[in-house]
């Protein structure tokens, strides 16, 4: 057997699986006769016939099912240790870095603990910052994932969404349109209002809205942080947009009020760089971000009714 090789114990694996040389070889992309030289070669290496013919059917000889189940194992000791290899050179040992917009910041470091508890030895790096910013790393390549609620049409990106981002309109508990229905957009103009600062998606979202519907509001305060905004809003300043995701459940001092064309609809993504190879970490991370985020989102919503 010293002289078989690896390839040669793939191609017989596939014959005696599909009993055909004809549809191994198709599975493999190899012609017939290259799989017929190949067994030829790995039979005479092991000394006695693998397979035979009976009529017009193929079937293994004892030798050749003894050498079948031998390549499954083979094979399964090595699938295994490739999984291994990748985990001492990522899951167990590597780094993730991330940069998430500032409405992400709600969810992501919250799912951030479960995930380090299955993978220990990842370090993580966590970037919280504003869309512009996020676009300025992302052109740099700066970090491994970008989670922002609009992908950038001039740079080549791969982006998947993974949850809704919806903004809506607050208000102080007290407000005198809280509770109604169906608040026309115009009425927006007549509020004090609190904006983000410029740079910032929340901001350039809500700024389209209004241009849409025609709108001037009086900003009456620009603020760079949604949780100085929250309180801005429960001291009585102004109403402001901004996603729903920044409420928590102790947020019970602002409201949500019911305007018309609210809320806008957005979404989160997970993006990279298209030329990027992902590292085996950041490929885990998306796919666990994609179904944790869902999840938790829903609890929180729940929370967050259940204390109002
Ligand atoms: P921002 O990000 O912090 O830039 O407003 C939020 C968003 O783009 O939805």
């Amino acid at each position: 057997m010293n002289q078989a090789t690896l390839h040669q114990l793939k191609v017989f694996e596939a014959a005696a699986r599909h009993a055909s040389f004809t549809r191994a070889a198709e599975e493999l992309f190899l012609t017939q006769p290259t799989v017929s030289m190949q067994i030829k070669q790995l039979t005479k290496s092991v000394g006695l016939p693998l397979f035979e013919q009976v009529g017009k059917r193929l079937y293994l000889t004892e030798a050749g099912r003894e050498l079948f189940l031998t390549c499954r194992q083979i094979f399964e000791t090595i699938a295994q240790f490739e999984m291994k290899v990748a985990d001492l050179k990522g899951l167990k040992q590597g780094q993730l870095r991330l940069a998430v917009i500032t409405t992400a910041k709600y969810l992501v470091p919250r799912l951030l603990g479960p995930f380090c508890q299955m993978y220990p030895g990842i370090e993580i790096s966590l970037q919280v910052t504003n869309h512009e910013r996020i676009l300025e790393r992302l052109t740099h390549n700066m970090d491994d994932l970008y989670i922002m609620s609009q992908v950038p049409d001039h740079l080549d990106v791969t982006h998947s969404q993974f949850l809704e981002n919806p903004l809506v309109v607050l208000a102080p508990l007290n407000h005198p349109l809280a509770g109604e229905k169906n608040i026309p957009v115009e009425r927006l103009a007549g509020e004090p209002f609190i904006m983000r600062e410029p740079g910032s998606g929340t901001r350039r979202a809500i700024e389209k809205v209004l241009h849409d519907h025609e709108i001037e509001v009086k900003v009456k305060l620009e603020l760079g942080s949604n949780e100085a905004i929250k309180q801005a809003i429960a001291g009585g300043l102004g109403i402001s947009v901004l996603s729903r995701h920044t409420l928590m459940p102790d947020s019970g001092d602002v409201i949500i009020l019911d305007v018309e064309g609210f809320p806008i609809k957005r979404h989160w993504y997970m993006v990279y760089p298209s030329g990027k190879q992902q590292s085996i970490v950041a490929r885990t991370y998306s796919e666990y971000l994609q179904q944790a985020a869902k999840q938790f989102v829903e609890q929180n919503e729940h929370a967050v009714d259940m204390a109002r």
